[in-house]
């Protein structure tokens, strides 16, 4: 019967199959091991003489790394194991063979994987941050339905920029227009959330970033939930309950991955409510007690970044911008209008910002003004200026970047790992 690895503590003793690929192999000339791997665990295939007769033997010392096989025997109970069973093998089969595979047990460089990446994903690390991904996702998709928000589409061909001019990338629209990969679905989920009252969406995003950070992709994935009747105290708390169940369910479900990638898991078990809050004054203040050269007004960088989330055990939700270097769509704090309520949540450990968002501006005329001052194209925003025309309420809520997520709960060096085919500014392939 074929069973996957993950599975096999429910068939022991039985004669089982394993379809999967040699990862590696060792021998002691008397019996051969094979560790073999399925996509749902690694498990030790133990070949002897006696079991499968000399062909097969011989056969055994000479498959090579990442050839594809199936394997029929025994599973057996053994405490060393990792999964705490081996294969007693009776007999197998080669399904293709695999001839110098390029990526070996040995250390190669990051380029060199990178231009690899469609065989670098099948090692055991990079698994199970894939499986870390998916965890997350699923966990956030649960967290939105569970709590009646409606999942709602928003378009990645868009007619005009969300936030800010410089990071859109141009497609060609057919022959007269130029349409742009959307770098936010925000604005129409601020439609939609005047339609459906809760609302999220949910898919790539693409800013043509410049920057070589181990922060920045120029394709990523973007959660965005927008709430009708909500301010900027709704979105912090939305957001930090976000955070708690994502760092909570990965913890529950994920412990053998975050085990593979040696992460430290009392740092994730410290994510608990509540969040502290800061202010932008008292952030700026902050950084500049320790040195840093950052003045008032001047937005948040990396380094800024990680100084602010190293200070803490858990995320930290810094608040009211100056309202200069925020987009054009952030309402103004009515009690200074210099600063904007929105809000970013810095991840701990050094990652920085994992969630941007806030309340929205849902006055018509300043809105209108905010456009103007930005040099804005006004008729492109029509649509979204009607919002504010028919019944505006106030609303709001955030964009939290899945592989910044990723990158801190699995605590990697850099965002391109936690993607399956990472795109930025010097790489579009594989
Ligand atoms: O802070 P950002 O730019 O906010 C927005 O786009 C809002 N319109 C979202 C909203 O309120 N609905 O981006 C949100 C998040 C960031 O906190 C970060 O996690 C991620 O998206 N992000 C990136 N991730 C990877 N590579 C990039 N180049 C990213 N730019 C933003
Ligand atoms: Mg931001």
């Amino acid at each position: 019967m074929h069973v996957y690895i993950e599975d096999i503590g429910k068939h022991e003793g039985e004669e089982v199959t394993i379809k999967g690929w040699l990862h590696n192999r060792r021998s002691s000339g008397k019996i051969h091991f094979l560790i073999l791997r399925d996509g749902t665990g690694f498990i030790q295939a133990v070949v002897s003489r006696a079991a499968v007769g000399d062909d097969l033997f011989k056969l055994a010392d000479h498959l090579s790394q990442e050839t594809s096989v199936i394997v029929i025997g025994t599973a057996r109970a053994d405490k060393r194991a990792p999964t705490g069973f081996e294969i007693d093998v009776k007999g197998f089969q080669v399904v293709g063979e695999s001839h110098d595979y390029p990526i070996t047990p040995k250390e190669h460089g990051i380029d060199y994987l990178l231009d690899r990446r469609h065989l670098w994903i099948r090692t055991e690390r990079q698994q199970a941050i894939l499986r870390v991904r998916h965890e997350i996702i699923n966990a956030v998709r649960d967290f939105f339905n569970g709590r009646g928000f409606i999942l709602a589409d928003t378009p990645i061909f868009t007619p005009a920029a969300c936030e800010g001019t410089t990071t859109l990338f141009p497609a060609q629209y057919f022959e007269e227009t130029t349409a742009y990969l959307t770098q936010s679905g925000q604005l129409y989920n601020e439609a939609n959330a005047m339609a459906l009252g809760r609302v999220y969406c949910f898919g790539p995003t693409f800013r043509a970033e410049k920057s070589k950070t181990r922060r920045h992709l120029t394709e990523f994935w973007m959660v965005e939930p927008e709430m009708a009747y909500a301010d900027l105290n709704d979105v912090m708390e939305l957001a930090e309950d976000l955070v708690v169940e994502i760092v909570a369910r990965v913890l529950d479900r994920r412990r053998r991955e975050l085990a593979v990638l040696e992460r430290d898991i009392t740092r994730l078990e410290s994510v608990k409510k509540p969040f502290p809050r800061l202010s932008y004054d008292e952030a700026v203040q902050l950084l500049q007690a320790r040195g840093l050269p950052i003045e008032w007004g001047g937005d948040f960088g990396g380094p800024d970044e990680t100084m602010l989330s190293e200070q803490h055990d858990r995320p930290l939700m810094v608040h009211r911008y100056p309202a200069a270097v925020k987009a054009f769509y952030m309402k103004p704090d009515p009690e200074r209008a210099d600063v904007a309520l929105g809000v970013d949540v810095l991840a701990p450990e050094g990652y920085g910002e994992i969630i941007g968002g806030g309340e929205r501006l849902a006055d018509l005329d300043l809105l209108l003004a905010r456009i103007k001052e930005q040099g804005l194209p006004q008729a492109a925003f029509e649509w979204y200026l009607d919002l504010r025309r028919y019944g505006t309420v106030p609303h709001g809520g955030f964009g939290m970047g899945i592989e910044r997520v990723v990158a801190w709960i699995c605590r990697l060096e850099h965002v391109r790992e936690t993607i399956p085919y990472p795109r930025m500014l010097y790489r579009l392939y594989p």
